[in-house]
C-alpha cells in the first residue's frame, strides 16, 4: 500500500484523537496530544496517509533552541504495525528536524514500554533510564541518538 507523509493539520489531529484506541490500546494518552504543536510546529508534526487518505501513523515533535528534534509522540495504527511504517515516520521527522537545524534527536517513554525501547533501539537510540524524569516520581526511559540517521 503506498503510504504519503506529509505535515499534520488540524483536522487530522482531531482523527487521530478520535482513533486514540487503535493507536495507543489501553493507555489514555490524549492529555499529551496538544493541538498548538500541531499549529505551531506543522512542518515537524507528520502523519503518514494511506492511498484512500486515511491515517496510518503519526510523528509530534519540534526542534528545540539548541538544535534536538524531540519526538513528542509517535504511533503507528494497529494494523500498520511492523511494516516499515515507524522507521518512515522517524526517517522523515529527522529530515525537517534537520532543516530548522537540528543535530541530534530525542524521545522518551515509560520504561514498562518494552516495544517502544525495541523499536528505538533499531533506530539508533541509546536508552538511559532517568530517574524521576517528569517531577512525579517515575523512572523515564530517554533516548538520544545523532543526526544524520544513516551515519
Ligand atoms: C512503537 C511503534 C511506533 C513502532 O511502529 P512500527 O510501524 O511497528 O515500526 P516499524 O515497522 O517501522 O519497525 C522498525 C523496526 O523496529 C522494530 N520494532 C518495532 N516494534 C517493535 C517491538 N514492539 N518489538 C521489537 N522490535 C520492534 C521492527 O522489527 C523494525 O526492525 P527492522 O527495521 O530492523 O526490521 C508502534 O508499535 C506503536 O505505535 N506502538 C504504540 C504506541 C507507542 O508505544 N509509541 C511509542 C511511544 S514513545
Amino acid at each position: 500500500m503506498g503510504m504519503q507523509i506529509t505535515s499534520a493539520e488540524a483536522a487530522d489531529f482531531r482523527r487521530v484523537l478520535a482513533d486514540h484506541r487503535r493507536y495507543w490500546g489501553d493507555r489514555d494518552l490524549r492529555a499529551l496530544h496538544l493541538q498548538a504543536l500541531v499549529r505551531e510546529f506543522g512542518s515537524t508534526c507528520l502523519v503518514a496517509r494511506d492511498d484512500e487518505g486515511g491515517i496510518r501513523g503519526y510523528l509530534f515533535g519540534f526542534v528545540t533552541p539548541d538544535g534536538t528534534g524531540y519526538a513528542h509522540l509517535i504511533a503507528t495504527r494497529d494494523d500498520a504495525r511492523g511494516t516499515g511504517l515507524g522507521r518512515r515516520l522517524y526517517a522523515a521527522f529527522a529530515e525537517a528536524a534537520q532543516r530548522h537545524g537540528a543535530r541530534r534527536l530525542k524521545a522518551i517513554t515509560s520504561v514498562g514500554n518494552t516495544g517502544s525501547i525495541a523499536f528505538h533501539r533499531r533506530m539508533g537510540f541509546d536508552v538511559r533510564v532517568v530517574d524521576d524524569y517528569n517531577g512525579d516520581g517515575r523512572a523515564m526511559a530517554v533516548f538520544h541518538r545523532t543526526l544524520p540517521l544513516d551515519a
